[in-house]
């Protein structure tokens, strides 16, 4: 089933503490947006890649592309200070038809099984995320007490992809604008609209790298695939 994927990648990697964009930190040798790249270049169902950036990637991303053989961009758009801005940018330059999937540059480990469920529920019911049950025990804090400890059963970390109805999704960013929302992820702007958003158990491996200690997580998951 065919689908376009929004690539926000114009983010400044702070957390990271490289003093540049992470996505052009190498994890087995190769730039980390390439990975993601790669993943729909070699999807047959990727239509095509709509990419945020920031100006000052701009020649190196050309560059990346010629050198990995990545063709299926066909849009970079400049991010803005948000994630959210910069996805909204991106999506303006979408097809407007079928099923689109936002997915965080910085995940380069998503599995094709994972994007092949996403897309299918998407286009039956508007929208589904990624998402993988909760391992640890939550507590709500206050003033460094513990205030209550929230039932696990029923908390998911959320992840990218998350797919959506290009119809739904571009009403979900108009009206957040208009209204001034800013959400935490791309589900956030359509749960304001009160649609149903369904839940895709993804893989605990699908991580973001955002510290330098995902660096040393991102190698050992490439080398436990290499060895499968
Ligand atoms: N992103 C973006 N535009 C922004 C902020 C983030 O396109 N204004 C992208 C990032 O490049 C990344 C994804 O959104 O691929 C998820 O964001 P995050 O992991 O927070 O990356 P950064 O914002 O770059 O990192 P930090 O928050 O540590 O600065
Ligand atoms: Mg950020």
């Amino acid at each position: 089933m065919e689908y376009q994927v929004i690539i926000p990648a114009a983010g400044q990697g702070k957390r990271m503490g490289a003093n540049r964009n992470k996505l052009l930190l190498e994890v087995d040798g190769r730039p980390i947006i390439v990975h993601t790249l790669k993943v729909f270049e070699q999807d047959e169902n990727c239509r095509g890649i709509l990419l945020a950036i920031h100006p000052d990637d701009h020649l190196v991303l050309l560059e990346l592309f010629d050198q990995y053989n990545i063709r299926k961009v066909t849009a970079m758009v400049e991010g803005g200070k948000e994630r959210q801005q910069s996805v909204y940018y991106a999506l303006k330059q979408a097809l407007p038809n079928g099923v689109v999937l936002v997915h965080d540059g910085a995940r380069p480990f998503i599995q094709q099984n994972t994007i092949n469920e996403l897309v299918s529920v998407a286009k039956e019911t508007g929208a589904a995320i990624a998402a993988v049950p909760v391992k640890d025990t939550i507590k709500t804090v206050k003033q460094g007490l513990v205030d209550k400890t929230i039932e696990r059963s029923s908390l998911w970390s959320v992840q990218t992809p998350q797919a959506f109805r290009h119809s739904l999704l571009m009403e979900a960013y108009e009206q957040a604008e208009s209204s001034a929302f800013l959400g935490t992820d791309d589900a956030s702007l359509v749960e304001e609209m009160g649609k149903k958003i369904q839940v895709v158990e993804a893989d605990y491996d699908n991580i973001k790298l955002t510290t330098k200690e995902d660096l040393i997580f991102a190698e050992a998951i490439i080398r436990k695939r290499k060895e499968q």
